[in-house]
């Protein structure tokens, strides 16, 4: 069941709408907002908000690469695997985050802390590599740069 505050807060993104299925995406970021995830649970939750069927929430929320249909880490970050970045050495960025994190692409960090994934073009390949870090995206990724990132999501942990 949505809790009060999920159903207020996709009601207000829906009352501007054409229809409720349009704010399809905008009622699972809101869920997953609260809920970190989006269960199986959660799309029968929303079936009755949106009038859609089980199946075709399913089919938008695994369609964006930004809803997760699995559990994931505290922070999920997501490094672009398109062809800029590809050129940029995304492949190095990749093997440094998965040997300082121990985990390969696709998991999450032993104490629930990180999942790494990865992701197609951001929109940023100016400044390639890139990845999204909770939703924002960085670029011009450099081992360093990685080192100061992890070293935050370390800090705020304690
Ligand atoms: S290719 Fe990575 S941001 Fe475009």
């Amino acid at each position: 069941m949505l809790s009060e505050r999920e159903l207020k807060e996709i009601e207000e993104e829906l009352k501007d709408l054409p229809s409720r299925q349009s704010g399809c995406i905008d009622a699972l970021r809101i869920v997953q907002k609260h809920r970190g995830w989006i269960s199986d649970e959660a799309i029968d939750d929303l079936t009755g908000v949106l009038n859609m069927t089980h199946s075709e929430i399913d089919s938008v929320a695994t369609f964006y690469n930004l809803i997760f249909r699995k559990p994931v880490g505290g922070h999920v970050i997501m490094v672009c695997d398109s062809v800029s970045c590809w050129i940029m050495g995304e492949e190095r960025i990749v093997d440094y985050l998965e040997r300082k994190l121990g985990i390969t692409l696709g998991r999450t960090t032993a104490d629930g802390e990180v999942t790494l994934l990865p992701t197609v073009c951001l929109g940023h390949c100016d400044e390639a590599p890139a990845m999204i870090l909770d939703g924002k995206v960085i670029g011009n990724l450099t081992e360093e740069k990685l080192d100061r990132i992890l070293a935050d999501i370390t800090a705020n942990r304690r």
